[in-house]
């Protein structure tokens, strides 16, 4: 046959055969592109979620070595606390009450004895006093801090309106989520860098990875701790510091307010026990460099959304305030309940 021969389609246009032929093997390229990509990225997601193992703490710095985690008398970061005590890391434990970190540092001793050295520090993030940094600074004078977790935040007490969102929660979720990250990275950072190593995990929230109404601020926050953690992530892996932004969606904590776990909702053991075990590896947080979202239930849901829908899409942000509405309606039947009793 005449690879050049013309014919005229239905249309009346006029292509040549060879042109035709192009035509259609740049058609099936272009679609198997569109078939594998997504193929492809799952295949990654699920090696990542349930197959692949993450890097060992100890590449990050020797047990016996010390962990400094905020918020960690309670939910996440006292499991963070009990796991890395487990791990054979001595602890440094940084958070508002000092009853309940004295009875955390207590059952530790109680379970690993003088093998696991265990310090207290009680501050107030939201208070941002430089005295209790300077206390922070004395507390890690001369030892070698492997670990920081980032855990401490605060959200809205119920979902809010920006516009009625009070003064000062609106203050502490900024000083304590953002503020206080800030101040206690620079404070741990550069003896990490200074031995060539160590780990810094920051807790962010599908809160913040979702633009989430009625939550604003808090959303506004953990937005800001992705992209911040993202940016360090790269300014310190030439100095041997890994620093990784780890996504979660809801874990049942006094935070939540949500007590019974489920396949979405994993207790506080399930989540730390994916994150300590997916160090280094991406999760459902495929295209987000330096950052995890290592909960199996999590990430498929952040996958999922940001590959076919897209995070700020339109339509996740409707369905996101019509969640967040309808649970503030029911926060303020309970609210109204209550004080009925009373
Ligand atoms: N739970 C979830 O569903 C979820 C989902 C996504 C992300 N996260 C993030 O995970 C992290 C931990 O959350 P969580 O649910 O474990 O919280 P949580 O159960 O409410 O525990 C918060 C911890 O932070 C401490 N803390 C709170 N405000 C503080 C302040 N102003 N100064 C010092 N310490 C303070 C608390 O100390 P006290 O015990 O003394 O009050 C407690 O140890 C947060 O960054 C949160 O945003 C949580």
């Amino acid at each position: 046959m005449d690879p050049t021969r013309q014919f005229t389609d239905r249309l009346g246009v006029t292509v040549d055969s060879k042109s035709s032929y192009l035509l259609v093997a740049v058609l099936l390229v272009a679609g198997t592109c569109a078939l594998a990509v997504p193929i492809i990225s799952f295949i990654r997601v699920l090696f990542s979620l349930f197959i692949l193992p993450g890097k060992s703490l100890s590449s990050y710095g020797p047990r016996g070595s010390w962990a400094l985690i905020t918020g960690a008398s309670d939910g996440i970061g006292k499991e963070f606390a009990l796991s890395l005590a487990a791990k054979g890391y001595s602890l440094l434990l940084v958070s508002r009450t000092q009853s309940k970190l004295d009875s955390l540092a207590s059952d530790i001793s109680t379970k690993y004895g003088p093998k696991i050295s265990v310090k207290t520090l009680a501050m107030d993030f939201g208070q941002n006093k430089d005295s209790d940094y300077a206390a922070l600074r004395k507390l890690i004078d001369g030892l070698d801090v492997s670990i920081l977790i980032n855990n401490v935040g605060q959200s809205h007490s119920i979902p809010v309106p920006f516009v009625e969102t009070p003064a000062d929660e609106m203050n502490n979720i900024i000083t304590i989520n953002c503020m206080a990250t800030l101040k206690v990275t620079q404070t741990v950072a550069p003896g990490m860098i200074s031995r060539k190593r160590g780990l810094i995990l920051t807790m962010a929230s599908t809160g913040g990875f979702f633009p989430t109404p009625l939550l604003a601020t808090y959303s506004g926050s953990k937005a800001f701790l992705q992209q911040w953690s993202t940016a360090l992530a790269s300014e310190l892996e030439p100095h041997g510091v890994h620093v990784q932004c780890v996504q979660s969606h809801l874990v049942t904590t006094a935070m939540s307010k949500i007590r019974k776990p489920s396949a979405l909702v994993p207790n506080p053991r399930q989540f730390v026990r994916s994150v300590l075990g997916k160090l280094g590896r991406s999760g459902g947080a495929q295209n987000v460099a330096f950052t995890s979202a290592p909960y199996w239930s999590h990430g498929l849901m952040i996958w999922f959304l940001s590959r076919f829908i897209g995070e700020r899409a339109p339509i996740v942000v409707k369905i996101n305030r019509s969640m967040h509405e309808d649970i503030r309606k029911r926060a303020l039947r309970k609210a109204a309940r209550d004080a009925k009793k009373q």
